[in-house]
């Protein structure tokens, strides 16, 4: 797979070590519009072919597929135009900023036949696949009550007087440059993450989102710094479950954390996962009485980037693909009407 490398930022970085390990699989070209970034994300992974815009890289034309790793607003023009030119996508999440920019993309790719997929990381988690390989097999009983987190701390790790911040990070605090806040960035993550391990789906919900002063006049230059930065959504999910899942940027001590439990009729399973590593430990039979929980190991998984490279190879789709993701942002557009309504909506 000839592939390109579609905005050369913080995450392309790790595109980039993944898909290159991978047997078959080369770094053909990057597209920045940034030429700083792009110049120094080219000379580090030894990319000859550099463009300042896609249809540059679309008039070369010498490559199989895109992973696009560009801010969220600009996912969806780019990946149409992609789609168009007869180009798989491997595209970043949240697929779009909303729900229906999010069915366009799905309806093209699905028309074209080209491989769709998306980076929802936390399937790269070999912890993940066995909490859903025992819920599903019934280790812990149906499923009741669900609690998921997503913690990060860097807004309270970064000093916002600082007028040289920028990179990554403002474009995130911001609705106006297309973020959802952390709702869109990291709120799709434990969506995916809850709905995946227990295998069910969300019926209902209620969300409160919130957005902290970070500077005085909550704007830094051209970033009116409005996207929320903590959700909490109060769920039913389709088997009668009930459960919370929240997330904030605020939370200190925490660089990237997820933590799922999990009770059913049976027992319970708790999945920790962050730059540390994952730990998944189950409490059923006896030890429900003394409150026991056992560590489980699980079987390495495939990553997102090695199934893509195998998808193209073998011509099959795969998943998490676009229909998945435009799923999880259906969630996401109702949990910003539930906020708004401070009222229970249903799918
Ligand atoms: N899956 C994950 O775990 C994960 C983690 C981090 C980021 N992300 C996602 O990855 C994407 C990029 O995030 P990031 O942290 O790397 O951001 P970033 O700001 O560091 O990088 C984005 C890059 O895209 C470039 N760019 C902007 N518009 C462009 C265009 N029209 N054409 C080409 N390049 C363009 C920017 O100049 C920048 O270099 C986002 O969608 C983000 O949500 C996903």
């Amino acid at each position: 797979m000839r592939l390109l490398v579609l905005g050369t930022g913080r995450m392309a970085a790790t595109h980039a070590r993944h898909f290159a390990a991978i047997e078959g699989v080369t770094l053909d070209g990057a597209v920045d519009t940034n030429a700083a970034n792009l110049a120094a994300f080219a000379a580090e992974h030894g990319i000859a072919e550099r463009f300042a815009s896609l249809d540059d890289a679309l008039a070369w034309g010498e490559f199989d597929a895109v992973t696009n790793v560009t801010p969220d607003a600009i996912h969806h023009d780019t990946t149409l135009a992609a789609i168009a030119a007869g180009k798989h996508v491997f595209c970043e999440k949240p697929l779009a900023t909303t729900w229906p920019l999010a069915m366009e993309m799905v309806e093209a790719a699905e028309a074209s036949g080209l491989i769709n997929m998306v980076n929802m990381t936390y399937r790269n988690v070999a912890e993940l696949h066995k909490a859903r390989e025992l819920i599903a097999a019934g280790a812990i009983g149906t499923v009741k009550h669900i609690e998921a987190s997503y913690l990060q701390g860097w807004v309270a790790a970064n000093n916002w007087a600082d007028p040289s911040i920028e990179g990554p990070w403002l474009w995130r605090l911001s609705k106006g440059h297309g973020s959802n806040g952390t709702l869109g960035d990291i709120g799709i993550h434990i969506l995916d993450f809850a709905t995946f391990a227990t295998g069910t789906s969300i019926a209902s919900m209620n969300c409160r989102l919130q957005t902290f002063r970070k500077v005085e006049g909550d704007r830094m230059g051209e970033y009116v710094l409005d996207a929320n930065d903590s959700f909490i959504i109060s769920a039913e999910f389709d088997n009668g479950a009930i459960g919370v899942i929240h997330s904030s940027r605020w939370a200190s001590g925490h660089t990237n954390d997820q933590r799922l439990r999990v009770w059913g009729e049976k027992g319970g399973l708790e999945l920790s996962h962050g730059h540390w590593g994952s730990l998944l430990r189950i409490c059923v039979g006896d030890d429900i009485k003394t409150g026991t929980f056992r560590e489980v190991a699980a079987d390495p998984v495939p990553t997102n980037y090695q199934r893509f490279a195998e998808a193209v190879r073998a011509g099959i789709q795969t998943e998490p693909s676009f229909r998945h993701a435009a799923g999880l942002q259906r969630i996401l557009d109702l949990a910003l009407v539930a906020d708004h309504d401070r009222a229970e909506h249903r799918l």
